[in-house]
């Protein structure tokens, strides 16, 4: 039951352990980027009960064939594949195999009604909330996990390169989207890691804005925030220029969210904590007053999930390890002016954190065309 001859039997492994040391006998695992991490399993609907002894696998007619392409046969599972009610057999399996016993559920994975048929259907077992297991793990990368987020970073780069070349007055913001998510697919991306942000203007004030139809005008700030996805990876970049003209306003902004960026960096290595991190970023726009126009967090992990742990957050307690992946992405944002973010994408190490994006930064804000 423990083979260890790959990646996913050597997790399963480490699951289970983490499993008993709780004192569960068993685990349901149906957070899909979990069971890509553990199983390889890409679908969109799939449930793993895991035992010490056995592990059983839902999914249903739509996968059939997948299951059998992308889970290796060593690792040992009983397929399942109900025409129907896939919950409702689950549950009755569950209530065979762990009658009286505890078992954990992603409880912040779980909607309420299949809570409800879990529940129902296996009335027998304990069932224990748990937070983490998988996700913990998911936190430090090997190393194809690290090239792989780096490839989708360089493919990411490499397409915002080519699109660059397409910034002139009057283009609207979703055609340089398009335009950005074309070249990355034609680089190889399997697709745009989430919805790209194009927003220009009076726009790039919005940190999370939806791309929209304005045309870019002289003088504006243009905020671009992509990322590809390569193998299951995703990047995730910013990069923000003027259109045709800086103003030194731009310049002064433009010049502080990179003496954060370059603070945050100095400061995440392996040992520190996270919120250390944050406050780095935090220090650099308080030394010059700004701090109450950074208005979210300096960072987030990343890999199979665009935002997974650890977070960067002012309140990050968990120290850093070597292994982990997290962007950098300090930010200010001015209604009725605009914004400027900075985002990158790092290998925490015991040393300097190395850089996963190979991307010009301009180390001044810089007029497009370039
Ligand atoms: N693009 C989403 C983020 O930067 O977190
Ligand atoms: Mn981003
Ligand atoms: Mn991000």
């Amino acid at each position: 039951m423990n083979d260890t001859s790959s990646a996913a039997g050597r997790r399963l492994a480490r699951v289970r352990e983490s499993i008993a040391e709780r004192g569960l006998h068993g685990l349901l695992v149906s957070h899909l980027p979990n069971l890509r991490y553990l199983t390889g399993f890409s679908g969109s609907n799939g449930w793993l009960l895991l035992a010490d002894d056995r592990a059983v696998f839902y999914t249903d007619g739509r996968y059939r064939q997948q299951i059998e392409e992308e889970i290796p046969e060593s690792l040992g599972f009983e397929f399942q594949v109900p025409s129907e009610g896939l919950l409702g057999e689950l549950a009755e399996r569950a209530d065979q195999l762990f009658a009286g016993s505890r078992v954990g559920f992603e409880g912040s994975r779980l909607s309420y009604d299949n809570w409800t048929r879990l529940s129902e259907g296996a009335g027998s077992v304990e069932w224990v909330p748990v937070a983490g297991i998988v996700e913990g793990l998911r936190a430090v990368k090997d190393d194809a996990e690290v090239d792989a987020i780096q490839k989708a970073a360089a493919i990411a780069g490499q397409a915002l390169r080519e699109t660059l070349a397409a910034v002139e007055i009057g283009v609207r913001e979703a055609d340089l989207a398009a335009e950005l998510d074309y070249r990355m697919a034609r680089l190889g991306a399997e697709r745009p890691a989430f919805e790209t942000i194009v927003a220009s203007g009076l726009r790039t004030a919005l940190p999370h804005a939806a791309t929209g139809i304005r045309k870019l005008e002289a003088g504006d700030l243009l905020l671009i925030d992509f990322g590809a996805r390569w193998q299951g990876y995703s990047s995730d970049i910013t990069r923000t220029f003027a259109v045709a003209e800086t103003t030194p306003r731009g310049l002064e902004v433009y010049d502080a969210v990179l003496a954060a960026q370059r603070a945050a960096c100095a400061a995440l290595t392996a040992g520190v904590r996270s919120g250390d991190v944050d406050a780095a970023a935090r220090g650099a726009f308080q030394e010059r007053g700004l701090e109450e126009n950074f208005v979210h967090s300096t960072g987030h992990g990343l890999g199979l999930e665009v935002h997974e742990g650890p977070a960067l957050r002012r309140t990050g307690e968990e120290p850093l390890e070597a292994g982990m992946v997290v962007t950098v992405e300090p930010g200010l944002y001015f209604p009725g002016w605009g914004g400027v973010r900075i985002e990158d994408d790092l290998l925490v190490t015991d040393s300097e954190p190395r850089p996963l994006v190979d991307l010009e930064k301009h180390d001044r804000l810089r007029a497009l065309p370039l």
